[in-house]
């Protein structure tokens, strides 16, 4: 049976305070949570969407350290900027605050407290790097060395970038502290675990059999964990920033953030409701949604979750409608690297554009793929749909009742077949428009009330009420009449997407809110009605503005290239030329390409080396998307042993080099050569 659920909490990521939002982030959270919650607030339902910023963590310390300020002076700077241009783009939250307050502090570390009186943690002493010179333990990202497997002399504590494969610390030749640059020493530490493991059976159960409803990305990313084999993961970190361990034998450690973090929901509702929080996070009858990007899965669907079963008094996630990436002309999105759309930038450059950006990042969102913004298309979809089809029809009913009618709703006589068969085209757009919104498809959602402008566009066009109206007046009432009925009804479908936009609908119409019930009725004005007074609801973007922002982002990249100081590794010995005719250097054609399963870096070919089809595994999946080399070219080392990376043996390796951007570039023939071609 169903559910019945009497009220939605809405949750929405709490970015990191220590960079601005960028269309990412609003394209893969925000703007569709918020769109999620204007919608049930517009039915009438009990909603309350908590926002909030993420404020501890490693890399603000990095940040702080760098900047010899305090790591409090860069989420204070962050916090406000974040908060403000949120609010600027009608991001609805109840509340947005943050996790450095007091009362997230206390709620934080009551959580932890009473999971550890429980017994719900296991602790354990491990030996960590620690840096002698900054006085601290080192996270695994801070500690660079060589790698193990392919000699690459910057590889990271968590990872090699350049052949892909994942490493701890340890594996690391001459591992180097990127804090001090001093050699890192080992040091014994005690840290609390959360046993994953022993959540794993009920976990099973829930997500596999009891949310198969969840969408294919997630359901998918959670499947793989939990059929990997979930494990203990440490809940603590030594660190200085975070909120303190609150047990005598835990000096110089903090919460991991990623255990205090999502409490921050919490803490934001108690905040917010201090009399009646509980009921949103432990009443049966409460939907709880979080809003979240790609990366952020495991921790929402398996880690939180976890956290609130142990507590045991608090509900778990109905859905988590995660989203992928937007990229951004065809690159991804990097702070960075400054490569990004900043929204305080945007709502400078644009002003009082706040949905247009809304409009094109819900067109474009990311829901099921990775998606690419562009500045062509934002312009094309400006242009082409919210000027010429929502804004001129709009404009059009509402002008010609001006100039026909004393700005007041002429009389609805009777209809025509022409008109009947209108209506009809609208009957249906309510019960789609809930359908996608009920299930997260907001992009579908907004298309189709984009179709009911086009219908109400084209009832104008085609009626052409100007050449009638000496002669037939009675039917111009009646053909504007219905124009404004659907103009209201615009104002109602659009305002979970456009509400600034809605606002100024409702200034032309002179009327006060109306409720989702109302949408796909024709009575919505009174005949009669006084109108308000009209402007344009959208203008066009011209090519200069766009121009700008593409300049700007052609500057980036020059000036991103020219601070990328490519550290060039010395030559290496010489060697006799016999030794160099023993490897078998050759050109294959790429057959087939896919990525392998569990090993975000990996991508398994299929290779025509001319003789036969080999397989080899290659650590590019960060750089090239499987189908983009399917036919081309590559060259490979045809007689290494063959080894075998995730389960997959691979037979050689394909040659790459560092591109200018730090990533890796295959190399290639200049010409099409037979495959199987030696090359020397
Ligand atoms: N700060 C994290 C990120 O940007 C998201 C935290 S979500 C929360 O990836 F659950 F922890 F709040
Ligand atoms: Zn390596």
């Amino acid at each position: 049976m169903a559910k019945k659920f009497n009220r939605t909490l809405v949750t929405s990521a709490l970015p990191y305070a220590n960079g601005p939002v960028h269309i990412g982030h609003l394209a893969g959270v925000y703007v569709p949570a918020d769109i999620y919650v204007r919608y049930l607030r517009l039915k009438g339902e009990d909603v309350l969407f908590i926002g909030g910023s993420d404020e501890h963590g490693v890399p603000i310390t990095i940040r702080a350290k760098k900047e010899g300020v305090t790591p409090q002076d860069i989420v204070d700077k962050y916090h406000n900027l974040i908060k403000e241009s949120f609010s600027e783009l009608g991001i609805s939250f109840d509340i947005y605050s943050r996790t450095t307050s007091d009362i997230h502090k206390q709620t934080a570390s009551d959580f932890f407290l009473e999971l550890y009186k429980k017994g719900e943690f296991e602790e354990k002493t491990s030996e960590q790097y620690y840096d002698e010179e900054a006085a601290m333990f080192l996270a695994d990202r801070y500690i660079m060395g060589e790698c193990p497997h392919c000699g690459n002399p910057n590889a990271y504590g968590d990872q090699c970038e350049a052949c892909g494969t994942s490493l701890s610390p340890t594996d690391l030749k001459n591992p180097r502290s990127t804090v001090s640059g001093s050699t890192p020493v080992m040091r014994e530490t005690k840290h609390w675990y959360l046993p994953l493991d022993k959540h794993e059976a009920w976990m099973r159960q829930w997500i596999l059999e009891g949310h198969k409803e969840w969408k294919s990305n997630v359901y998918g990313q959670c499947k793989s964990w939990l059929d990997m084999g979930l494990q203990p993961r440490a809940v603590s970190r030594d660190l200085d920033w975070g909120v303190p361990i609150p047990l005598a034998d835990a000096k110089g450690k903090v919460l991991y953030v990623w255990f205090d973090a999502p409490i921050g929901y919490i803490s934001n509702t108690k905040e917010l409701l201090p009399d009646s929080w509980e009921k949103w996070w432990k009443a049966e009858d409460t939907k709880l949604l979080h809003f979240i990007g790609k990366d952020n899965i495991v921790f929402h669907c398996i880690v939180f979750p976890a956290m609130l079963k142990a507590e045991g008094s608090f509900i778990l996630p109905e859905n988590v409608p995660a989203n992928e990436f937007l990229n951004l002309e065809g690159d991804k999105i990097s702070t960075s690297r400054n490569w990004a759309v900043w929204l305080h930038e945007y709502l400078k450059e644009f002003p009082n554009k706040q949905d247009v950006l809304r409009y094109v990042l819900t067109a474009n969102a990311p829901e099921t793929k990775d998606n690419d913004f562009t500045w062509k298309d934002f312009q094309a979809r400006n242009n082409n749909e919210l000027v010429a089809i929502l804004g001129n029809f709009i404009n059009r009913a509402l002008v010609l009742t001006q100039k026909y009618f004393d700005n007041k709703v002429p009389a609805l006589n009777e209809l025509n077949d022409y008109d009947k068969a209108t209506l009809e085209e609208f009957a249906n757009v309510k019960k789609n428009v809930e359908g996608y919104l009920d299930t997260f498809r907001f992009r579908d959602a907004l298309k189709e009330a984009m179709n009911l402008a086009r219908i109400g566009n084209k009832y104008l066009a085609d009626t052409e009420p100007w050449k009638i109206i000496k002669t037939d007046r009675a039917r111009v009432e009646t053909i504007l009449n219905l124009s404004l009925q659907i103009t209201a009804n615009l104002a109602i479908a659009f305002e979970p997407f456009l509400p600034f936009s809605v606002a100024k609908i409702r200034r032309f119409l002179n009327i006060e809110n109306l409720q989702w019930e109302q949408l796909g009725r024709t009575d919505l004005l009174k005949e009669a009605h006084e109108l308000g007074e009209t402007e344009l609801l959208f203008d066009k973007i011209e090519d200069e503005a766009i121009e700008y922002q593409v300049q700007k982002l052609l500057d980036t990249k020059k000036s991103n290239q020219a601070e990328i100081k490519v550290e060039v590794a010395p030559q290496k010995e010489n060697i006799a030329f016999d030794d160099f005719t023993k490897v078998d250097l050759r050109v294959g054609t790429v057959l087939e390409c896919k990525k392998v399963p569990k090993a975000d870096k990996l991508l398994q070919l299929l290779i025509d080396d001319g003789i036969k089809q080999r397989t080899i595994v290659s650590g590019i999946a960060a750089y090239y998307q499987p189908e983009e080399l399917v036919g081309k070219q590559v060259c490979f080392v045809a007689n290494l042993e063959p080894r075998k990376l995730k389960g997959v043996v691979s037979e050689g390796m394909i040659l790459s080099a560092e591109s200018k951007d730090g990533g890796l570039s295959l190399v290639q023939p200049l010409k099409e050569v037979n495959p199987g071609s030696q090359i020397g």
